[in-house]
């Protein structure tokens, strides 16, 4: 065998884009929703999706090729992930995070080039018609709820009371955590436009009655007080450290001695490295807000320092995403 390099991990990253598109088509067309555990002809998911039958045939066959759809004869249907998490029948629905990537992060992306080259911020911080923040906001739920659920699960609870999530989103950490632990209050804190997506999540939820919503801006406004847990989830990426510090002062301040913060987010390894995926996504926050990054447990232990807390354990939750608990110290 040869140790000499093939141009193969060149093609495969280069190809990368062109798969990320076929998943994007499908999941905007409603192919995977159409494509029902029983097996259909290519006429039938023509019909099911109103695609013209020669542009269904290229796009059925690019998912099969990539594993989300698979033939039998002359019939297809869904792959088990696809009927899992794209067909909006499994327990976990990513189609909103597709959505999200497909019209706002791959047309950001294209300046990749450009925000490298410069360190500018090249769109406004999270800047979006009213429209955009609803598909962002929504594509950040549905890819953070396995994170969410994780998290419940994970840690331990018993000893807290009333929880606030600090840029909560659409509050599903909230929702979540709140339907699993009928013994804890919640509040969302949001600025205006991401609590206007929040409300009707929030009302729809088992835990509705439990959880408040405030709106403000964290680096403007008081945080609600009386909490002894803080959610600070996929917040912290947004912003340089400056920033992150004057956030874990301005929470610290707002919360007694021993509350928790637990921060999930793409935690890597101490070269930024690992896991790959979020090696990678310091590229959307870069393209996303000019100073946004992906951090290391190192870097938290050495603002928890600054900024009056202490690191108590790191925890993995689902995929990329872990979950490093601080306490408030005196
Ligand atoms: C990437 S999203 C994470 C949402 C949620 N925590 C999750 O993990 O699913 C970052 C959130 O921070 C909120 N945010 C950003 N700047 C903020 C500010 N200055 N005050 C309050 N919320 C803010 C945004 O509205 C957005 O919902």
């Amino acid at each position: 065998m040869s140790d000499r390099p093939t141009p193969e991990p060149i093609m495969q990253v280069a190809q990368g884009f062109m798969a990320s598109k076929f998943l994007f088509a499908a999941t905007e067309t409603g192919l995977f929703e159409k494509l029902a555990p029983v097996p259909a002809t290519l006429d039938e998911v023509a019909a099911g999706t109103g695609l013209p039958p020669r542009t269904a045939r290229i796009l059925v066959d690019g998912l099969v090729a990539l594993g989300f759809v698979e033939r039998e004869n002359d019939r297809y249907r869904n792959a088990p992930v696809a009927e899992a998490f794209l067909a909006g029948r499994g327990p976990m629905d990513l189609r909103d995070f597709l959505r999200f990537w497909n019209r706002i992060s791959y047309r950001r992306w294209e300046k990749l080039e450009e925000a490298v080259r410069t360190g500018k911020q090249l769109f406004g911080e999270l800047e979006f018609t009213r429209e955009e923040q609803e598909v962002f906001s929504k594509g950040v739920g549905a890819f953070t709820t396995g994170a969410a659920m994780a998290m419940a699960a994970a840690y331990d609870f018993k000893e807290h009371r009333r929880v606030i999530d600090v840029g909560g989103g659409t509050g599903n950490f909230l929702v979540i955590l709140l339907g699993q632990h009928p013994h804890l209050e919640g509040t969302l804190f949001e600025l205006p436009r991401t609590a206007a997506v929040a409300r009707p999540t929030i009302a729809a939820s088992p835990a509705a009655a439990r959880i408040k919503v405030v709106e403000g801006d964290f680096f403007k406004d008081p945080l609600p007080e009386g909490h002894d847990a803080v959610i600070l989830a996929n917040v912290v990426h947004l912003f340089g450290p400056g920033r992150i510090l004057d956030l874990l002062r301005t929470i610290r301040k707002r919360v007694p001695d021993g509350a928790r913060l637990l921060l999930a987010d793409f935690w890597t390894d101490a070269t930024h490295t690992h896991p790959v995926f979020a090696a990678l996504m310091a590229g959307e926050f870069l393209v996303n807000s000019g100073e946004g990054d992906v951090y290391s447990d190192d870097d938290a232990r050495g603002w928890f320092a600054q900024t009056g807390w202490r690191f108590v354990e790191r925890k993995p939750l689902a995929g990329p995403q872990s979950l490093v608990v601080a306490e408030g110290v005196k």
